[in-house]
């Protein structure tokens, strides 16, 4: 099975364009709804939380997880693979199958270098996101000519668990957002949250033609194509009935509306405690 992970809700934003590329497999989606946002939260906590909820998926059976959250992913995804993994599943056999954990920050640093043509790249994320400067490290990484320019926006995340997606409040607030890396000249932005692909129209509206902004889930399913190609023993073990699971550590109710709204089709959330 391949896990995916967020804070909450919004990495099936994500799950959706994993589904529509990679059907087959089977998929147990884990949102820790009871502690999110973990946007504004220490280095240490979001660590920990993350490390018992990939902990849980791994037991449950996944052999793959991918961080969807972003805040995760800059903020717990190096140490776990070069702490929690080794520890906890530390050879490969037939019992200790291999285990592996992907992120979303490189392959959206990737994508950027690579299609960024001034070299002047934005990137949008919670306050924990863009403080870890993981974005600005993994893009200076593969070009250190690349000028990035970052913005937390902190209100996002909140406003778009409301509903208020398309309220005129949440749109005045976007702008003032965005209206600094407007005049920088960017050619591309990054949306460094799992939230922001419903705003996309939008904030590709506000930023003009001139600057792409990616589907961070259309990024990340292409890599995970990519990555399943050129990695069989993970492949080889992933089963594929097409499962579909959807955990929730706070209320199921709302988890099954809004999480119906966010991937686009009905579904049924369980509960759990991690
Ligand atoms: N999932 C988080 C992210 O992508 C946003 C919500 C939160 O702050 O937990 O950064």
């Amino acid at each position: 099975m391949i896990g995916v992970f967020d804070s909450g809700f919004g990495g099936l934003t994500v799950l959706k364009e994993i589904l529509k590329k990679l059907p087959q497999y089977s998929y147990v989606y884990l949102g820790d709804n009871a502690r999110a946002p973990y946007g504004a939260r220490s280095q240490e906590v979001i660590y920990r939380y993350t490390k018992e909820a990939v902990d849980y998926l791994f037991k449950s059976g996944c052999q793959l997880v991918i961080l969807a959250c972003n805040t995760a992913s800059a903020e717990s995804l190096r140490r776990l693979q070069q702490e929690y993994l080794p520890q906890a599943y530390p050879g490969k056999s037939a019992t200790d199958p291999a285990r592996r954990i992907l992120g979303v920050v490189i392959p959206l640093a990737q994508e950027a270098a690579k299609l960024s043509k001034a070299k002047r790249v934005g990137v949008i994320g919670t306050e924990g996101t863009i403080a870890s400067g993981t974005y600005v490290r993994e893009i200076k990484k593969i070009d250190s000519q690349i000028k990035v320019f970052q913005q937390a926006c902190s209100l996002l995340v909140p406003l778009i668990e409301a509903g208020w997606q398309k309220r005129v409040e949440t749109k005045m607030i976007l702008k003032k957002y965005l209206r600094n890396l407007k005049s920088q000249q960017l050619d591309l932005l990054i949306l460094g949250c799992t939230h922001y692909p419903v705003l996309l129209k939008e904030v590709r509206r506000i930023m003009g033609k001139r600057v792409l902004v990616p589907n961070p889930g259309e990024v990340v399913a292409n890599r995970l194509v990519e990555y399943l190609k050129n990695h069989s023993e993970i492949e080889g073990q992933l089963e594929k009935t097409g499962g579909r699971c959807y955990l929730t550590t706070d209320q199921t109710e709302k988890f099954s509306i809004l999480g119906s709204f966010f991937l686009g089709h009905q579904i049924q959330a369980e509960k759990i405690v991690l």
